[in-house]
């Protein structure tokens, strides 16, 4: 079990920090992760590749009085590949940035075809050695590329503590083979946009909406299927017929799932993050999540025995 320095549990959330210093200004970022203090929430996440160092800077400063009591997950080697000299550099910026002399994960943010996992597997292991990293962890890595890192870090006498997949109501793949190898391997799964982008706020049923999704093409693409839409359309209806959040239904879907993955939440602004922050209360009867189960199509099993599917 994964554990603040001070030995806490982490907390049913993980917020994430990207919008820090891009669409988020410096007093709303101190606001809003005050907001997420008090609401319990003792993990967060960020990445040496956000915001040209924001995201990390003012998420040390924010935290800097208690830092044994925070849990802090960075990534590196979003650019720049997984060669060892990349992977060091970076990890110095990030502590730097932090104020920190460690963090808690260091995750590897991708999977790099062109260095050998051995490489980057013993580089892991000796920043574990000289404390700059406490636990390791692997994002956007699919199934196999999990269980290569797992085995090979064996021979450098190293675990891979956590997994961050995407993973949403419109995004499930991770359910055919990363949890269930993640779950076999004792890995702790985070996992990342729990409203697709904003997608599942059912927001863009507007016309003319501002976000992500209308103003990042990459995201547009990441999110333009037209199931997707449809499957955000008929959460909003559920909504509706509740009256409650889209955000808090689409968050306690990912919470109450059987797959024991903590979302990483997000908001730009205070006023986004409370229908977010009402999921870690809301008691979702089995019929309703059985019902927001049905809205998207589960993916077809690894082995696409379909009549073997539960
Ligand atoms: N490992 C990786 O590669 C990776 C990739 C992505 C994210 N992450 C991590 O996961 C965290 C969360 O990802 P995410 O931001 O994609 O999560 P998300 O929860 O799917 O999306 C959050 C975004 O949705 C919109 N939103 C949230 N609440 C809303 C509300 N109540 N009403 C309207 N819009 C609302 C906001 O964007 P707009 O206002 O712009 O629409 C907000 O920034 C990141 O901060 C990062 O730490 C990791």
């Amino acid at each position: 079990m994964l554990t603040t320095i001070s030995g806490q549990r982490l907390s049913k959330f993980c917020f994430g920090t990207m919008q820090f210093g891009q669409g988020t200004d410096r007093n709303q970022s101190q606001a809003i992760y005050a907001q997420c203090r008090h609401a319990g929430i003792n993990h967060f996440d960020t990445a040496h590749a956000y915001t040209k160092g924001l995201s990390e800077t003012w998420l040390g400063e924010f935290l800097k009085n208690e830092r044994d009591n925070v849990f802090i997950s960075s990534k590196v080697g979003y650019t720049g590949g997984s060669e060892p000299e990349n992977l060091s550099k970076q990890l110095e910026e990030s502590l730097s940035r932090l104020g920190q002399d460690r963090v808690d994960i260091l995750y590897l943010h991708r999977f790099d075809p062109d260095t050998p996992l051995e490489k980057t597997l013993n580089w892991f292991a000796e920043q574990i050695e000289k404390r700059r990293i406490r636990y390791i962890g692997v994002s956007n890595f699919a199934a196999w590329q999990v269980t290569k890192a797992q085995f090979i870090g064996q021979q450098f006498g190293v675990h891979i503590s956590a997994a961050q997949p995407m993973y949403s109501l419109v995004k499930r793949q991770a359910e055919v083979e990363i949890f269930p190898a993640c779950d076999d391997f004792d890995i702790e799964c985070f996992s990342y946009s729990p409203l697709g982008a904003g997608l599942l706020t059912g927001k863009y049923e507007s016309k003319g909406i501002k976000g992500r999704l209308a103003e990042d093409a990459r995201y547009a693409k990441r999110y333009g299927a037209f199931e997707m839409h449809a499957s955000a359309k008929a959460l909003y209806e559920i909504s509706k017929r509740y009256n409650v959040s889209s955000a808090t239904l689409a968050v306690a879907w990912v919470l109450m799932s059987p797959y024991r993955t903590t979302p990483i939440i997000s908001g730009r602004t205070s006023e986004q993050l409370s229908p977010v922050l009402d999921a870690l209360d809301f008691d979702m009867a089995e019929n309703l999540f059985a019902e927001i189960n049905e809205i998207s199509a589960k993916p077809a099993p690894a082995t696409d025995r379909l009549e073997e599917q539960a």
